[in-house]
């Protein structure tokens, strides 16, 4: 067979960062479907490469350069047999770092920020002509320049507020995404109906800080994130409703009572501290101490006793003494957490913190971690082991490791594989936990007369 003069042109995009960037990218993928580009796995038969960038910690951004490296040769040897590739990078490398990129990696075509990315169709034209920057922050609403969502699966992310106006003394993000904006509900209902016709069952609502949502409510009226999800549980066929990341201060009576009196609301909060010291909290500009904190998750607890909580850490914030240290030890001894990320603190340009001179040492920081992650550790475990012999609805996402297997989450977030046929995607089952693995739970399907038995 013989290819005419025009062979599909495919695009691969690639997210390095946070449930928005992979939001983002997907979304990347779409409007360059939409311009008739396939999407590939295989880097090396793409016509574009978008890297969507993380800027978030040190190691993240410097992949950017690593694989812009790798990036350099493969359009080389792609050159010589005439063949043309045009590289982007998107994200907030892209934001933080525009015009440096363009100046240390001359193979880089394209540069777009997290808020301009809607123009990628026109970028790519011009940079025929030019290599280009666009790090604007547009006052046009960019979801609205977007083509509509098409879905892949029964899970999906749908964005329903951007940036961040909270400048923690640490964070790159209210630089890199900008002022808090929030979606409206009409437009947020809209995308999450076509989800929903496109076969998603579970939406999970994301923003930076997503429980700071106050977008226009149908009636004109700003709506709370609660109301919102409130506004989302009529629509047919949408089984379950996440949300994350949320800010403390954040943290309003009606959210916490949506855990309570709204069934499609799971039981999981995602709920980042960072130190368990008031005084480290304060200089990280966070605006609650820790007993705010311990305070929060009692009231959550009380709503929803069985709750999964989730957070994220910094060890080694600039000045974080041991006894500080050991009252995050504490802290996380006192709660009690399904899930966790913890970091190291990174130093990042730009930011308050970075000016710091009182930095704690790598070796220090290494053995906090380390201490951190293992208390982390067993809490998840002993989290997991806790649900063996308990019946779950588990919503089946995809088919499992094995044969005849379907894999799908719990309520808490949690991987169960079991035997059922494909046909249960898309679906929720009453399935036995009957082992747990360290990454997975092994279930077995409850069928009426098993539970008769
Ligand atoms: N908006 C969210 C999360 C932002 S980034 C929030 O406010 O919680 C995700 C996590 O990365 C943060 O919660 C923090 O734990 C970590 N992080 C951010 N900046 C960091 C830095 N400079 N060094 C180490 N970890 C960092
Ligand atoms: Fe960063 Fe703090 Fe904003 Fe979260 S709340 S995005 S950690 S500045
Ligand atoms: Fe990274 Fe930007 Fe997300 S810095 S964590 S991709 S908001």
């Amino acid at each position: 067979m013989t290819y005419g003069q025009d062979p599909l042109k495919k695009a691969f995009v690639k997210s390095y960062g946070c449930q928005m960037n992979a939001y983002d990218a997907g979304r990347m993928a779409d409007l360059l479907a939409a311009e008739g580009y396939a999407a590939t796995d295989a880097v090396e038969e793409a016509d574009v490469v978008v890297l969507n960038t993380c800027h978030i910690r040190e190691k993240a951004a410097d992949k950017v350069f690593s694989e812009v490296g790798r990036l350099r040769v493969l359009k080389a040897e792609r050159a010589e047999r005439g063949q043309d590739t045009r590289i982007v990078v998107a994200g907030c490398v892209a934001q933080a770092e525009g015009r440096e990129i363009l100046a240390r990696t001359p193979a880089v075509d394209v540069v777009v920020g997290p808020q301009s990315y809607h123009r990628l169709p026109e970028l790519l034209a011009e940079s025929h002509r030019r290599r280009v920057v666009d790090t604007e922050f547009p006052i046009e609403d960019k979801f609205s320049r977007l083509p509509a969502r098409r879905t892949r699966g029964v899970t999906g992310f749908l964005t329903i507020q951007e940036g961040c106006d909270k400048f923690c003394a640490f964070c790159v993000v209210p630089y890199t995404r900008g002022a808090e904006v929030s979606r409206s509900v009409a437009a947020i209902r809209s995308e999450a109906e076509a989800l929903v016709a496109g076969g998603v069952r579970e939406i999970t609502l994301i923003g930076q800080n997503v429980n700071a949502y106050h977008g226009e409510g149908t009636n004109g009226a700003t709506a709370t994130l609660a109301e919102l999800m409130r506004a989302l549980t009529d629509l047919p066929g949408l089984l379950r409703l996440r949300y994350m990341t949320s800010h403390p201060n954040d943290m309003g009576g009606d959210l916490i009572a949506a855990h309570g009196d709204n069934p499609l609301v799971m039981p999981y909060l995602h709920l980042p501290v960072q130190s368990g010291s008031t005084r480290v909290l304060q200089a990280m500009n966070r605006k609650h101490t820790a007993d705010d904190y311990r305070r929060i998750i009692a009231r959550v607890r009380d709503v929803r006793p069985d709750i999964a909580l989730s957070s994220d850490f910094i060890v080694g914030f600039p000045g974080e003494t041991d006894a500080e240290f050991e009252e995050t030890m504490r802290l996380v001894s006192d709660l009690t957490f399904a899930s966790a990320f913890s970091f190291k603190y990174s130093p990042r340009p730009g930011t308050p913190a970075a000016e710091r001179t009182d930095a704690v040492p790598e070796s220090v920081m290494s053995e906090r971690l380390s201490r951190l992650q293992t208390l982390l550790d067993a809490q998840r475990h002993a989290f997991n082991a806790a649900t063996v012999g308990s019946i779950v609805e588990v919503l089946v996402e995809k088919a499992g490791r094995h044969p005849g297997q379907v894999a799908g989450k719990t309520p808490h977030l949690l991987m169960v594989q079991f035997e059922a046929p494909v046909s249960t995607i898309g679906t929720l089952q009453r399935v036995r936990i009957v082992r747990c693995g360290s990454n997975s739970l092994f279930g077995a399907l409850e069928t009426d007369a098993a539970a008769a038995a």
